[in-house]
């Protein structure tokens, strides 16, 4: 278990207030938007908790296996989306991702990378369950040093350098590796102080290489 589980399995009945507070949805049509996922393609939503990437993806048509830790944050996932078609929640950790290698279209993974004990470890699974020629979308926190978000929001990495995180899709064996700003920030005041963060929000993307035994030509 990780040590953020207990604080996620207790915000998660007032997760949705929460989020909407922190960031807007814009932030998902441009992660969606960076990956283009096609109608009937199957997408994994990573840290889903209560579904804020899922919706979207499940909107556009798109089939989602959604993996989280808490199974509270699933539970509660699974009864807002129950209208939908083509969802499937799967309870399990960053460290072994419960999918199959090579199943998905795309990974989607939306302010989950923070809360990881391993990111570099994190984006290798992602890779592992991408399709060839998938697409990896990564939204997340720039480094920051809010000290209070560690505390109060069991945060696990103050943001990350979007060198590395490059450097960590490229170790992945993803191609066409970008981070780039995506326009908006995540705000959160502390409750124990008059602290109020207000941190820029990167998206990464990555495209899994084509197998290399491709269809054989005969001669
Ligand atoms: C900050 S919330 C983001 C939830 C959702 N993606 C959103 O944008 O509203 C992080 C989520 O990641 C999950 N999580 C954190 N660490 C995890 C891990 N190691 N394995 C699986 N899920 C994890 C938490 O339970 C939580 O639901």
């Amino acid at each position: 278990m990780t040590d953020s589980k207990p604080y996620f399995d207790h915000v998660s009945a007032t997760w949705d207030e929460m989020r909407a507070s922190f960031f807007s949805e814009k932030l998902r049509e441009k992660a969606l938007e960076a990956a283009g996922p096609g109608v009937g393609t199957l997408a994994a939503d990573l840290g889903a908790g209560t579904g804020f990437m899922t919706e979207g993806l499940l909107k556009k048509g798109v089939r989602v296996i959604a993996v989280d830790q808490s199974q509270a944050m699933l539970d509660l996932l699974a009864r807002k989306l129950s209208e939908f078609r083509g969802l499937e929640c799967r309870l399990g950790d960053a460290g072994r991702l419960p999918i199959e290698d090579g199943l998905v279209d795309s990974v989607f993974a939306n302010m989950y990378l923070h809360h990881v004990e391993d990111p570099a470890e994190a984006i290798k699974e992602m890779a592992r369950i991408l399709k060839p020629g998938g697409i990896l979308v990564i939204t997340d926190l720039d480094e920051h040093d809010f000290e209070f978000l560690r505390v109060e929001q069991h945060d696990r990495w103050l943001g990350f350098v979007r060198e590395q995180v490059s450097a960590w899709l490229e170790e992945a064996g993803l191609k066409d590796a970008s981070v780039t700003c995506a326009s908006e920030n995540c705000c959160s005041d502390s409750k124990d102080s008059d602290q109020s963060a207000q941190i820029s929000i990167f998206i990464a993307r990555g495209r899994k290489g084509m197998s290399p035994c491709g269809p054989r030509r005969h001669r």
